[in-house]
């Protein structure tokens, strides 16, 4: 008789999480389900079953997680995406669903950076300062209202999708990374770019902006990330992910 597939919700929205999608693809004995939140008009996916927008808070997830009968939830989402994630350590506690966070190290500064840390938007914003800045927002678009609050600077922001509202003056440049170091030092130098304001999102693929802020002298404005809940057990890449589902594969039988 076939054994019961390990069944795993894989919850989405970074590079870790395709990837991870992808091997569970031809992963015997695993059945994974990819979710994504639904913001994103064209999200990569992989080729597994999909399921698209909220569960309905952490009371949604856990019945999910029940009526599919999952063993495995892996938080897979972007490391600032705190509510998706407070969700799923709630529904995994509420159902004894095992959990695996996978979260990219945060980004370190070098020896010869400084950066301005802040905790959040808000404050990033106000890190500015009162003269006119010249500033590059990577930061997504959800949070771009929070420079409405200091308009007196020039903003260039790189995003996805239509922020809601923007600074006045402000230029949008739809860019999906990788981005190369060279592109990124031809971009702050094209517009006299004083200022990079980003979140510490980690990982290789877009970390060229930092080096090439440090380079072109523009200082960094780094929003530091949310805790992650402490019951998740956290796999820092696609590898380690692989491997704690294999043992808990083998484990159960
Ligand atoms: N925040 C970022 O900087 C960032 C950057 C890149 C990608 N993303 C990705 O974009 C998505 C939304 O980010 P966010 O900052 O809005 O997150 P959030 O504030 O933690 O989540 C907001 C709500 O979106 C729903 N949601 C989020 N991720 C989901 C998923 N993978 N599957 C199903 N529902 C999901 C949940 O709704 P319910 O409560 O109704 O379940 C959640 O409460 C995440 O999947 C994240 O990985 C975020």
């Amino acid at each position: 008789m076939t054994p019961e597939p390990l069944r795993v919700l894989l919850l989405g929205g970074t590079g870790e999480a395709l990837t991870l999608g992808q091997a569970l693809e031809q992963e015997p004995g695993i059945a994974a389900v990819y979710s994504v939140a639904g913001v994103t008009r064209h999200p990569r996916l992989p080729q597994l079953p999909v399921r698209r927008g909220g569960f309905g808070g952490a009371v949604g997830l856990a019945a999910y997680l029940q009526q599919h009968g999952v063993h495995c939830l892996v938080d897979a989402t972007h490391p600032f995406a705190a509510g998706i994630s407070a969700n799923a350590a709630a529904a995994a506690r509420q159902t004894g669903t095992a959990l695996l966070a996978v979260r990219r190290p945060a980004w370190q500064p070098g020896p010869d950076e400084q950066w301005h840390r802040v905790a959040d938007m808000a404050a990033a914003a106000e890190a500015l300062g009162p003269q006119s800045s010249r500033v590059l927002l990577t930061i997504g678009n959800q949070e771009v209202p929070a420079f409405c609050a200091a308009p007196h600077h020039r903003y260039w922001i790189r995003c996805l999708e239509q922020p809601a509202q923007t600074p006045p003056g402000a230029e949008l440049l739809f860019q999906r990374g990788p981005f190369r170091y060279a592109d990124e030092c031809r971009l702050l130098r094209a517009h006299g770019i004083d200022t990079l304001v980003t979140k510490n999102a980690g990982g290789a693929a877009t970390r060229s902006k930092l080096d090439a802020a440090r380079d072109c002298g523009a200082r960094i404005v780094m929003v530091e990330r949310p805790p992650d809940p402490p019951e998740a057990e956290v796999a820092t890449d696609v590898g380690h992910a692989l491997a704690w589902l294999r043992s808990y594969l083998q484990g159960r039988w």
